[in-house]
């Protein structure tokens, strides 16, 4: 069943580890209370897949995808035990005047292809099929900037696992043997203070980053400062390095103002993500935090569970 434990036979994940688009759509959405849109939602998860499929038929080479989450509480609600075992709240990070803020979340909608009309009528039909189930909280239509850049001008994604090594980072395995196949997604909505950002030297920013800005080559480890965004977010856990799956958009309204990042993370474990907060926020060591925040605040953010493939269909017909 799709339920028990698979040690050989991993269900297939959701689309986690496609290739990076040039579009995408965010959405965070609530839950509403009452068992009617609980079995709406329940119900839904089963049609996912098959809207993603009638739509992106229709432009086969515009690489549509959706990946679905639930928040830690949602879970419950929804489809109570068995639960994912490293499932909980977002759990915030704060030092000085920085904070990685904790934000309502149930359900999470990312959604990619490389022409935002997909992204846009794949929306359209998700919500539509959710009606007042659900209330959106939080929606973001980012966007690729030239050369793979991201907000703030440095190339975003270079460091990424690719292939095999993407889906070890990201797809659980015979650690949860009941949710093979998933995998965890943090979301962090940040707003860039760009006049403040362009005023720095672009040797500053490099050293910020700890990459060349126009090349996107590593700064050599001699002059890579311990603050830099690329040290504070490299870790190891037993002398190996862990990496996670990222896929930040970069969006905005110029004409009011706003300058934005959508972070996205995916994992196989919400701690790497958490480590990696650690240390941009509070700092390793403490107070050697990551300066990219001195130009950027996060207004968002949430954890979530995502279900496989499998799963995700078969949970349409778990009651708690
Ligand atoms: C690397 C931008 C937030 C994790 C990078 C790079 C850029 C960047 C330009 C270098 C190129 C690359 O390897 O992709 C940003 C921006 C952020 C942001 C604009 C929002 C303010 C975060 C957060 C995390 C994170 C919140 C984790 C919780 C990483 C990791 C790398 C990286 C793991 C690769 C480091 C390496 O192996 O060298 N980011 N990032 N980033 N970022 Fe971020």
């Amino acid at each position: 069943t799709k339920f028990a434990p698979m040690t050989n036979d991993i269900p297939d994940p959701q689309p986690v580890c496609n290739p990076i688009t040039s579009s995408a759509i965010f959405i965070v959405a609530t839950l509403t209370p009452g068992s009617d849109p609980t079995d709406k939602v329940r119900a839904w998860c089963a049609d996912v897949a098959a809207l993603t499929r009638s739509i992106g038929k229709r432009v086969p080479s515009g690489n549509l995808s959706c990946v679905c989450g639930f928040g830690s509480s949602a879970w419950d609600t929804l489809f109570g035990s068995p639960r994912p075992a490293s499932l909980h709240p977002f759990r915030e990070f704060a030092a000085e005047g920085r904070r990685a803020v904790a934000t309502p979340g149930d359900i999470l909608l990312h959604i990619r292809a490389d022409q935002m009309d997909l992204c846009f009528e794949l929306a359209t039909h998700l919500l539509s099929s959710l009606g007042d189930a659900i209330s959106v909280v939080d929606e973001v239509q980012g966007f690729r900037y030239f050369d793979m850049r991201s907000m703030i001008g440095f190339v975003d994604g270079s460091e990424n696992p690719t292939d095999r090594e993407a889906i070890d980072f990201t797809i659980i395995g015979d650690e949860d043997p009941s949710f093979a196949g998933g995998s965890y997604v943090l979301v962090q909505k940040y707003l860039h203070n760009m006049a403040a950002w362009n005023e720095l030297s672009v040797e500053a920013q490099e050293r910020i980053i700890g990459r060349k800005k126009l090349s996107n080559i590593e700064l050599d480890e001699s002059v890579k400062p311990t603050y830099s965004h690329s040290a504070l977010t490299t870790i190891a856990k037993d002398g190996q390095e862990v990496k996670i799956l990222r896929d930040n958009m970069p969006f905005g309204r110029p004409g009011a103002g706003e300058f934005g990042t959508y972070f996205i993370g995916y994992a196989r474990s919400p701690e790497p993500i958490e480590q990696m907060l650690e240390n941009m926020f509070i700092g390793r060591p403490p107070g050697n935090y990551d300066k990219l925040l001195d130009f950027s605040t996060a207004v968002t953010g949430s954890l979530f569970f995502v279900p496989s493939a499998d799963l995700l269909e078969a949970l349409a017909d778990r009651k708690p």
